[in-house]
């Protein structure tokens, strides 16, 4: 069984949660694109841990393996690993691998992320870990690769080689480009190199080999949909490819052998950065949504702009992903409110559209058309059944379900991991 998890809408949608919980019937589960931009949250009991670059799936019996389309900080990889130590989980090799071709961002283009950024009169809002930086070398081939950072000579004559590109890039940013071959900086990733170099492995075979032997495969999405570097609102997106379609491209395994694609999706929606978001609450109803909901970024501890729930971006979402089912998270965040609304529509330039326009500047333009739904009073987060929600919960759900076309699976109600029922 190979499945695929994505976030439906912009991210922080609760992956990590849901990803946690599944793991326990997935004997792999892996990350195919994105960097430690990722901040996925998973709880169980009073444990929370925040995770950048580890799959989710780490707390259970499942093997977790990082792929070769995604950007890899080793300094932060070690840190998670020793955070994960002090707590008594040692990540072995036998379960943690990366693959040989992992691209890895280095100093320099955490750098370059955050000057570029800076010198934006428009911003994009990065985490400014370097991914978009870290891709440009990989596309254009000159990529330090997992392989490279274990192998101390290679890494030396890479780093030679790439040097004098790199400190021309960060000058040009008004940079100081001595960060780029600082002896201390190469002394470290030489150091990073001999520690990881056991977890080196091949992720598409062993893939496509689970596969084969009848095992079962989570592949672990990050960010989320409307921040794909093609079909997201750009400019305001990653620098990956974050739709369903990206794990097989990415792990290198076939789209015959896809059978589930999973879409996590909160009970409204919330953007971290900039970029357009037409149900953006800006008034004490979004503060409250954002307050409750603990709004705020795991990766760089900003704001999320949180709105109400967003069918045409999840039409979009639906399309793009090939969603067989979704689960739906923190509907316990809604209680209180009066009365619910989603998006069914927008109006753009004096015309109704119910499917978002392709272009970034039109969306910004587009204002919301709400159906008002009755809200609720009660306190969700010990729900354990679906009949147990009260009725105008109940009501958003179905009424989500029946918009969207597609079956709603999953029910979170609270971050912890028993805080979550089947449909
Ligand atoms: P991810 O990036 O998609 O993994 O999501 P994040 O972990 O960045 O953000 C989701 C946040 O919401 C985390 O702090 C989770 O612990 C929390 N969370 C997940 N599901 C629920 C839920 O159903 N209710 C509440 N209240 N919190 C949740
Ligand atoms: P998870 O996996 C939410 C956003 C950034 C910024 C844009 C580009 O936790 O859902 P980048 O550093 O990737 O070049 O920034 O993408 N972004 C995320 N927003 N959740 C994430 O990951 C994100 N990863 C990147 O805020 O707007
Ligand atoms: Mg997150």
């Amino acid at each position: 069984m190979f499945t695929i998890i994505t976030g439906a809408q912009f991210g922080d949608e609760g992956k990590g949660k849901i990803v946690d919980l599944m793991s326990e019937d997935y004997d792999v589960v892996v990350r195919f694109q994105g960097g430690d931009n990722a901040g996925h949250t998973v709880k169980v009991g009073t444990d929370v841990y925040k995770l950048h670059l580890i799959p989710s799936g780490f707390l259970l019996d499942s093997r977790v393996l990082i792929g070769p389309g995604t950007v890899l900080n080793p300094e932060v990889l070690a840190q998670e690993m020793d955070m994960l130590a002090q707590g008594g989980i040692v990540l072995t090799p036998e379960k943690l691998g990366v693959d040989a071709k992992t691209s890895i961002i280095m100093p320099y283009h955490v750098e370059l992320d955050g000057l570029r950024e800076s010198k934006r009169t428009e911003k994009i809002g990065t985490t400014k870990r370097g991914i978009g930086f870290a891709y440009i070398d990989k596309v254009a081939r000159d990529e330090v690769r997992m392989a490279d950072l274990v192998d101390p000579e290679r890494l030396r004559l890479r780093l030679l080689e790439l040097a004098p590109s790199k400190e021309a890039a960060i000058k040009e940013l008004e940079g100081d480009p001595s960060i780029v071959t600082r002896k201390d900086l190469m002394d470290k990733y030489l150091e990073l190199g001999r520690r990881l170099a056991p977890y080196v492995t091949d992720v598409s075979y062993e893939v496509n080999k689970a596969i084969e032997d009848g095992k079962n495969v989570l592949a672990e999405g990050a960010q989320g949909t409307h921040l794909d570097v093609i079909h997201g609102t750009q400019k305001f997106v990653t620098s990956s490819s974050t739709v369903a379609g990206s794990a097989c491209a990415n792990l290198g395994v076939g789209p015959t052998k896809v059978d589930e694609v999973l879409g996590i999706v909160k009970a409204y929606i919330t953007r971290v950065g900039e970029g357009p978001l037409p149900t953006e609450l800006t008034d004490e109803t979004g503060r409250q949504i954002q307050q409750v909901g603990k709004e705020f970024g795991t990766t760089t501890g900003r704001e999320r702009r949180c709105g109400w729930f967003d069918l045409p971006l999840l039409r979009k979402a639906i399309y793009l992903n090939g969603y067989t089912s979704l689960a739906l998270t923190k509907l316990d965040v809604l209680s209180g409110l009066d009365e619910v609304r989603v998006c069914v529509s927008y109006e753009l330039d004096s015309l109704i559209v119910d499917y978002p326009p392709e272009g970034t500047a039109e969306l910004s333009r587009c204002r919301p058309v709400y159906e008002n739904l009755p809200g609720w009073e009660s306190d969700l987060t010990g729900v354990k059944s679906f009949g147990d929600l009260p009725e105008a919960a109940q009501n958003y759900v179905l009424y989500l379900e029946r918009k969207m076309g597609v079956p709603i699976t999953y029910i979170s109600v609270g971050p912890g991991r028993e805080q979550t029922f089947r449909k």
